[in-house]
């Protein structure tokens, strides 16, 4: 059954939107899983740039099915400045919601500030779109879900007693005013129900069918293994299954329709966000990173944290996913330095750390212990793009070198390389989507 998920295998931003476009063009249903608009993921298609927060990176082929799951919390109010800005670009894709996906109402954004506020030195710098308290309320059998929102009389009865309780919490807890009134938020959000009504659709049905037919699926990570709820840097991550766990039961497919599991690693590391991050470099080699591939997030505009790659929570990430093959992208951002360093395992006092430790103040004791490695020479934008065009003997030797010892060392195979932004900037080994031989 070709059925592919596509995860980030570090603290997000390694570039799965580029990924998942790439294996769009041979897919037939893109199935975005976990979050919402906390994600920011970046294509570019044909010399534009498009970012996503909600809608499956398929959209951007005529014919496609982009599902988003009942993983995903959505915003509709940004779902719908989505949907606008590709229509006002000539595309009109194909998307389907899930009714069981949840609604982030606007007593969640306010009550995400509050929290990161009270939580001080724990507070995980969210991207304050409400989605921890959107999940918390999931979780709590409180939330209002997609099927609900676009039934007026359900959405008002649960909406009323929501906004007490929020409203209480909010000004009680937290001291804080609450300026939405309950007849307010009921009349802008069925307004958009209004405008999303017809993108609520029997998801499960859809994907049955697909899989009984054998149409080839692409579930769609959001944020990385290391914001996981269960398998993050708890409590700096996310508030969702964000790992291949997630991709089944964000998306209704079973454990045992997946093929193949694709992590997405970048060659060295990033982070939006608070927490510790082993490898993380305050030199000029951080910034010149950072300056160069303009890391700056998606959804929020901050600078990301810039560091070494670290195997530790690579090898981590290959186990937690059950990971069958990486997808390697920045090799272009990378070059241009003499010397690159690649953490190996760490140690704490004067003893080997084996795996990665469960407790953030554990990981904040751990010291980085690094191989270095030779660099490769930067060959501009042609020239990377002459590189993957002729594949992957083309690459600098020390980049090859480099990559497979990654590869070696996670004991997973490599399946592509990102040379550049572009769909055209990838080199393939392995794609999944062909028939095994
Ligand atoms: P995502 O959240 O994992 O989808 O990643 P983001 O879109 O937030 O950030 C990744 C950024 O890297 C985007 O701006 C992509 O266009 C860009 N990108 C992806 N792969 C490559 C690559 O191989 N080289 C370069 N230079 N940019 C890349
Ligand atoms: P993509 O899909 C990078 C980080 C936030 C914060 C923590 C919790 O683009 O890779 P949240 O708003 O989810 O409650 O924030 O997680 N975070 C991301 N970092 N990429 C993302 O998504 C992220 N989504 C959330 O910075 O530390
Ligand atoms: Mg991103």
């Amino acid at each position: 059954m070709p059925v592919t998920v596509v995860v980030g295998t570090q603290w997000g931003d390694e570039g799965k939107g580029k990924i998942v476009d790439f294996y769009a063009s041979r897919a037939d249903v893109v199935i975005r899983y976990c979050g919402g608009a906390n994600a920011g993921h970046t294509i570019v298609s044909k010399g534009r740039k498009f970012k996503f927060h909600h809608v499956p990176s398929g959209v951007l082929y005529p014919g496609k099915i982009n599902l988003m799951g009942n993983g995903m919390v959505i915003d509709p109010k940004k779902l719908l400045e989505e949907i606008d800005q590709l229509h006002a670009a000539g595309i009109h894709p194909n998307i389907a919601i899930s009714p069981r996906a949840h609604v982030v109402l606007p007593y969640h954004f306010v009550l995400d500030g509050a929290e990161e506020e009270k939580k001080g030195s724990l507070a995980a710098g969210t991207t304050k779109r409400g989605i921890g308290p959107c999940y918390a309320d999931k979780a709590a059998r409180f939330g209002i879900r997609m099927s609900e929102l676009i039934d007026p009389s359900a959405f008002r009865s649960k909406l009323h007693t929501m906004h007490q309780i929020k409203m209480r919490i909010i000004e009680g807890v937290y001291g804080m005013r609450f300026s939405r009134s309950e007849d307010e938020i009921y009349s802008e959000y069925t307004d958009y129900a209004r405008r999303l009504s017809g993108y609520v659709k029997d998801t499960s049905e859809i994907i049955s069918s697909a899989l009984s037919s054998k149409k080839k699926i692409l579930l769609e990570g959001a944020q990385g293994t290391m914001l996981d709820i269960d398998h993050g840097m708890y409590p700096f991550g996310t508030s969702s299954n964000t790992t291949a766990g997630g991709a089944c039961t964000g998306s209704g497919i079973g454990p045992t329709a997946i093929d193949e599991v694709v992590g997405v690693v970048k060659v060295y590391t990033s982070r939006v966000g608070t927490g510790p991050v082993p490898t993380e470099l305050f030199d000029s080699i951080g910034n010149s990173i950072r300056d160069k591939g303009g890391e700056y997030g998606t959804t929020t505009g901050r600078p990301r944290r810039i560091g070494w790659l670290d195997l530790m929570t690579l090898r981590y990430a290959a186990q937690v996913n059950g990971l069958t093959g990486l997808a390697f992208t920045r090799v272009d951002t990378l070059s241009g330095l003499d010397k690159l360093k690649v953490c190996t395992h760490y140690v704490c006092g004067a003893k080997k750390v084996s795996s990665t430790p469960a407790s953030h103040t554990e990981l904040q004791k751990c010291r980085p212990v690094y191989k270095e490695f030779a660099g490769w020479k930067d060959l501009g934008d042609e020239g990377w793009l002459s590189c993957a065009k002729k594949g992957y003997k083309s690459l600098p030797a020390p980049a090859r070198a480099y990559l497979e010892y990654i590869s070696k060392e996670v004991g997973v195979p490599i399946y592509l390389v990102s040379l550049g932004p572009g769909r055209e900037d990838t080199i393939v080994l392995k794609d999944v989507f062909r028939k095994k031989s």
